[in-house]
């Protein structure tokens, strides 16, 4: 995933290059779960709603996302309440897959599986919401400004702005469910490929004079990082089970 500056400059020339993801979103359940059906249930159903195609795997294949007793909490039964969790750097299917399984069409689906007439599963107990350490300090409308000003151009940002961002790149709502989604926006600024391209008032050093900005140049406080912070800390409680705005 990590394409590097001429990937990068590839993806703004080329965005509908970008957009083509060809590669299967992997999904792990454990055995108790697929054994009652539900994966060849609303699996099918998924692909044909959003043209995203997955494939089962074990745990040891790399999965993009993983059914199991952490992450968001989706449904309970077969002995359990199930979560779900993506891994990595994120697939954009895997996003699609999520906001499905929390949409009401999703979860209708996994609600009303009923493989011998009887259903199986059933919202879970309490939604449990994911604990921030620390929400850190700082302005959640500073930080959208700074997120449709500075991210936007690359990243989708916020709901309902689907269309923006590149198809490629993830999401702010992809990172945020990532488990140390804060140590990755904290330091964003030295994460690639934005080094390249980012100026923090006060921390990084001035481009250098042989390798100026390859686009226009992206430029925060230290302020604006925080508010950053602060606004994507609010985005997953936002989205949880609400019904999906666009389809
Ligand atoms: C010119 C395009 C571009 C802009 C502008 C941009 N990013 Fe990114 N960002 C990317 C790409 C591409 C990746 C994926 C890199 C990868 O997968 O290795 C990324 C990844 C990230 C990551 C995850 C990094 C990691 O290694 O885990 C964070 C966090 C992030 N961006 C935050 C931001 C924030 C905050 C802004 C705005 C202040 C921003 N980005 C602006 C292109 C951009």
């Amino acid at each position: 995933m990590r394409a590097g500056i001429l990937g990068l400059i590839f993806c703004l020339l080329h965005p509908l290059a970008a957009a083509a993801e060809d590669r299967l979103v992997r999904i792990y359940a454990p055995d108790v779960l697929v054994e009652t059906g539900l994966m060849q249930y609303i699996l099918p159903r998924f692909s044909l709603k959003t043209q995203v195609r997955v494939e089962l795997v074990g745990p040891e294949e790399a999965p993009d996302l993983s059914f199991g007793p952490q992450g968001r909490a989706l449904f309970q039964g077969a002995g359990a309440t199930w979560h779900v969790q993506t891994h990595g750097a994120a697939h954009p299917g895997t996003e699609r897959f999520m906001a499905w399984l929390s949409s009401e069409v999703g979860r209708n689906t996994v609600l009303s599986f009923a493989p011998e007439g009887e259903t199986i599963f059933a919202p879970p107990e309490a939604v449990e919401r994911e604990v921030v350490s620390a929400a850190p300090s700082g302005n959640v409308a500073l930080g959208l400004a700074a997120s449709q000003q500075k991210c936007a151009r690359c990243h989708v940002v916020e709901r309902g702005r689907g269309v923006s961002g590149i198809g490629s790149t993830p999401s702010f709502f992809v990172l945020r469910s990532l488990p140390d989604w804060q140590d990755r926006f904290g330091a964003f600024y030295a994460l690639n490929p934005h080094p390249a391209f980012t100026q923090i008032e006060g921390v990084t050093a001035p481009f250098p004079e042989d390798r100026p900005s390859p686009i226009h140049p992206v430029s925060l406080s230290l302020a604006e990082v925080e508010a950053v912070l602060s606004y994507v800390s609010g985005l997953e409680p936002a989205d949880l089970g609400a019904p999906l705005q666009h389809q």
